[in-house]
């Protein structure tokens, strides 16, 4: 990035956060701090960190101390962490070897498989794509030469323990894909077979690097798209050739189906998924699971139909990036995919499973969140069904309520357990309030100028006195005009307190809509001190409503 000085102080440039011609990004070095007066991004180092590499808040810390070559002061004793860089360093040597594998002659079927997959050179150099020979300790002598141990190589997961003693490659005659975290570490590896016999893939144990429900192949780039939106798809070929053809938000999850972590780490970049799987019976049921595991987290789902190809690999071979462009705007959003999914099971033109099909679909309708969304939708149905719009709006709304009052009570049978601190000497009182308080903090962390808000609740109300004593801490260096993060709050807390903070700066918030999340976190706090106030919770009042209008 280029600075130049334009006036006084502050130096001027491109923001790297949106695209312009004319340079708004502000950087002051006196006072370590940027801002942008074309998108209104601004903050210091760490929230730098964070937005550009998309980091959490102790992901951004670790990834700074690791830059300046500065141990982190709670893991330099630390043995587990010890050994965990060491794995991290034999992967990314690993990774390294098979790489360099390509350009030999032990790299010849590789090559051969690639140029026949239309995998180019550059692709290939991106991904780090590599390639296991053909033999059964070609790794292990190459990483031993380099100083590791045959335990480490194990513990890595890239040696396998033979019947007699000893120890072999794990991967051999394989194309290697490395699977590399968001913060550019190498976790693991993909490798799939050099022609169609046997199973596809192989994958990395799970290590203590390497879990792979919790990761995503290819989100390493993917999380520095512009696109806007995170395609989803099942194999790692169709991830790289996505990218080949220019659609860099591809990524694929490694040989599981999207389980509920991958989903939360997705949500942290993105708040639309296009799911891109396997244009056969299996892809179908996968994306059915998968909408249901996004859309809990609220992001916004769309489903390709790709007819004329079993994947995106095949489809983009076939018809073009230009199709699959096109595929990609015409998709249908969940909604339209769900109920076109309900409806193939029946035939409407009889009356008996039309009756079938309304009753499913006002299931499905009555757990869209948006009031409007339900609208259209009832509208639609009705239309392709010839029933009365009114009556089907007035059935979901009645399913609706049924639906929420049960939602409710389960909720208040079963507190929020895992919500309390991990610490042993902090409780919450009213979980349910200090979500939304530890929300509010986050949210003050990255984004200082919502400090300003009047409506902000004073800490006196918090539901923990620990959590009041953050906050406060937080609003105090705000409403002087200070900075905050967890090392310059550390003079003011007590250590549970600020291992509470940066647990709390460590859950993904969604800036992109700050003044809605902020909103929200208010108007659940004050909901919890009325009720609180009252004595009584809101729920309570309503079964009472009820049961004195059935009794009078
Ligand atoms: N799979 C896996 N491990 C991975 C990636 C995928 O076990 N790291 C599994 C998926 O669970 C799925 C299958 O492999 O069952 C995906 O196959 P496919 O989409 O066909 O993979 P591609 O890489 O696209 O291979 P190709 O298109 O060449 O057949
Ligand atoms: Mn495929």
């Amino acid at each position: 990035m280029r600075l130049s000085r334009k006036s006084g102080a502050n130096l001027f440039g491109l923001c790297p956060f949106h695209s312009e011609k004319t340079p708004s990004f502000s950087v002051s070095p006196d006072k370590q701090i940027y801002h942008c007066f074309g998108c209104g991004k601004g903050g210091g180092v760490i929230s730098f960190i964070m937005e550009i590499e998309n980091l959490s808040f102790p992901e951004a810390v670790a990834f700074l101390a690791r830059r300046a070559n500065m141990p982190l002061p709670e893991q330099e004793n630390d043995r587990e962490s010890k050994k965990r860089a060491r794995i991290y360093a034999l992967n990314r040597d690993a990774a390294r070897f098979f790489y360099e594998q390509m350009n030999t002659p032990a790299g010849e079927r590789a090559r051969a498989y690639m140029a026949q997959r239309g995998i180019g050179r550059t692709t290939a150099t991106n991904f780090g794509l590599g390639c296991a020979p053909d033999e059964w300790s070609a790794l292990e002598r190459a990483m031993r030469d380099k100083g590791y141990t045959d335990y480490e190589l194990f513990d890595a997961g890239l040696v396998k323990k033979g019947k007699r003693g000893g120890y072999y490659d794990t991967f051999r005659n394989r194309l290697m894909f490395p699977v590399i975290d968001v913060q550019g570490r190498v976790i693991g590896f993909s490798g799939r077979i050099l022609g169609e016999d046997g199973p596809k893939y192989l994958n990395s144990p799970e290590t203590t690097v390497f879990n792979k429900g919790s990761n995503l192949f290819a989100l390493n780039l993917a999380k520095k798209s512009k696109s806007g939106y995170i395609l989803l798809t099942e194999g790692n070929i169709d991830v790289v050739s996505l990218h080949q053809a220019g659609f860099d938000s591809a990524v694929a999850s490694l040989g599981t189906s999207l389980t509920p972590e991958q989903a939360r780490l997705i949500s942290r970049y993105t708040s639309e998924v296009i799911l891109a799987y396997d244009n056969d019976g299996a892809g179908q049921k996968a994306s059915q699971r998968a909408i249901s595991i996004l859309e809990k987290l609220d992001l916004k789902v769309r489903v390709l139909q790709m007819s004329g190809a079993k994947d995106p690999d095949e489809y983009i071979r076939l018809k073009g990036p230009e199709a699959f462009a096109r595929l990609i705007e015409g998709s249908e959003n969940q909604v339209e995919y769900r109920l076109a999914q309900i409806a193939k099971k029946y035939d409407l033109s009889v009356d008996a499973q039309k009756v079938d099909y309304l009753r499913e679909a006002e299931e499905l309708l009555a757990r869209l969140p948006g009031a409007a969304e339900r609208e259209v939708y009832c509208r639609r149905v009705a239309a392709e069904t010839g029933v009365s719009p009114e009556v089907l709006i007035g059935e979901v709304k009645r399913r609706r309520t049924r639906l929420l009052r049960r939602t409710e009570a389960a909720e208040r049978a079963s507190p929020v357990r895992d919500s309390q601190p991990s610490g042993k000497t902090i409780r919450y009182d009213d979980p349910a309030s200090a979500v939304a308080e530890e929300g509010l903090i986050r949210l003050l962390c990255l984004e200082p100028s919502l400090a300003e808000d009047p409506r902000l609740p004073d800490a006196a109300g918090f539901s923990s006195a620990a959590l009041g004593h953050i906050y406060g801490a937080v609003r105090g260096r705000l409403a002087a005009g200070k900075s905050v993060s967890a090392d310059v709050l550390s003079g003011e807390l007590s250590g549970d307190e600020l291992s509470l903070l940066v647990n709390i700066l460590g859950r993904p918030e969604a800036l992109s809509n700050s003044a809605r999340a902020l909103d929200d976190y208010i108007n659940r706090i004050e909901e919890r001190r009325r009720a609180a106030a009252g004595g009584q919770d809101l729920m309570q009042i309503l079964e009472e409503k009820r049961k004195q209008l059935k009794e009078g």
